[in-house]
């Protein structure tokens, strides 16, 4: 008789793992106070400039400009750190697809660099050799809430006089060597979407020490205006891509409990952590001293098949479905394999348009690795569940190791 869910069996477990967004009280209050007060914009309510101050000290920056996407926060971040059009960016081939679309948006040319596989961040080493005398920025991922190597990415940085606009969108609070990240290059973005630990449906921050940095993306994000113009002067350019008092407002309650659920994440992190390590053909992401503190946004393990009966990742993340544990196969595409990247997708209705790089050619085996064989990733509001949550997680993995060798005939 079969014993693994995907076949018949009993699954590991039928309760529900935690749901996100986590709210109560706190954001029906705030949201009240905003719709009453008739105050709906970041221009005329104080919500929005409350957070925006709130949230930069906490990641130990001197300024925050909230605009609406994380998205927009990477592509206005660019422009206000002066990064030219046509200047190439360097970013790792795995990460979410704003990171590069971000840089073609502003008139970069995104370069990809293979990831580092014991952290799946930004390879330095391999970011260092693809610097050419077009290079104009670097955009390390804080991937997954695990910082990137800032002593080596802020040296390749002032050897060859690039810009570094950290990509924080899944960073809120992590730290390298006790430093928030997001201000440790010359500016840093956050993102606030639905399933980020900090959410307000969509939004995004940058951050930055630097006074005209700052400057210059509070204008991109309101038209182009300068503090000290007329209403309808405009210096720059820029759009509007402001984020409203409602979205501020519910980011005020939940930043009120940020570092309670951070806490619940982070324990669990470390008991996976500690427990899938024992398990032969797991390995979890490797934590680096450096790191000292870490978002928990996923949980990530390399997983090799060897071990498994040489089930597929896809058919393993099939099985774990099916004991009721929600695993993700996380990006299953390198971004120079995505279709606006390999075919130059770049005009309008997805027209090819003549570029100065041929993505069709470009091969990161570590990337491709993670992507179709290794990598799966548990989101943060698995990470939110009670120490028997996690430890149906670690007995599912076993069960599907005993008995993997049912899944050969699925
Ligand atoms: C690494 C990374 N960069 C950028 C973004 C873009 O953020 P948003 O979805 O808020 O535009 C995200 C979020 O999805 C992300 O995970």
């Amino acid at each position: 008789m079969a014993v693994l869910a995907i076949n018949g069996g009993q699954p590991t477990r039928t309760k529900q793992f935690p749901s996100w967004p986590v709210w109560d009280q706190e954001e029906i209050k705030n949201l009240t106070e905003v719709l009453e007060s008739g105050k709906w914009g970041s221009l005329h309510g104080q919500k929005t400039s409350e957070f925006e101050k709130l949230f930069a000290d906490y990641q130990q920056a001197k300024h925050g400009i909230l605009v609406n996407s994380g998205t927009t926060a990477l592509r206005l971040a660019l422009t206000a750190a002066g990064v030219e059009a046509g200047s190439e960016v360097i970013v790792p081939a795995y990460t979410f697809i704003a990171t590069a679309t971000a840089v073609v948006d502003m008139g970069g040319v995104p370069i990809f660099v293979d990831i580092d596989p014991d952290t799946y961040n930004i390879d330095p080493a391999l970011a260092g050799e693809a610097v050419t005398e077009r290079t104009a920025a670097i955009m390390p991922v804080h991937f997954a809430g695990r910082s990137a190597d800032m002593d080596k990415i802020m040296a390749l940085a002032q050897k060859y006089d690039l810009k570094v606009i950290e990509d924080a969108a899944q960073a809120w609070g992590s730290e390298w060597k006790g430093k928030r990240v997001g201000a440790i290059g010359q500016a840093g973005c956050f993102s606030f979407q639905s399933s980020k630990n900090i959410s307000a449906g969509e939004g995004g921050i940058i951050l930055t020490n630097d006074d005209l940095i700052a400057k210059m993306a509070r204008s991109h994000n309101n038209c182009g205006r300068s503090d000290d113009g007329q209403w309808y002067e405009h210096y720059f350019f820029g759009g509007n891509t402001r984020i409203t008092e409602f979205q501020s407002a519910i980011l005020l309650a939940q930043f009120s409990r940020y570092e309670k659920l951070k806490k619940i994440r982070q324990d669990n992190f470390v008991f996976l952590n500690n427990e899938l390590r024992k398990i032969d053909g797991i390995e979890p992401l490797i934590e680096n001293p450096s790191v000292t503190s870490h978002s928990a946004h996923l949980f990530i393990f390399r997983y090799k098949k060897d071990h498994f009966s040489a089930v597929s990742k896809q058919n393993f993340i099939e099985a774990m479905r099916k004991e009721g544990i929600p695993t993700s196969p996380g990006y299953s595409i390198p971004l120079y394999h995505q279709p606006v990247f390999k075919n130059r997708s770049f005009g309008p209705h997805g027209k090819t348009v003549d570029f100065p790089v041929d993505y069709s050619t470009v091969s990161c085996p570590e990337t491709e690795r993670a992507c179709f064989e290794e990598a799966i990733w548990f989101t943060q509001n698995i990470l939110l569940g009670s120490r028997d949550d996690m430890r149906d997680i670690v007995a599912a993995v076993l069960k599907i190791q005993q008995y993997s060798d049912e899944i050969k005939n699925v």
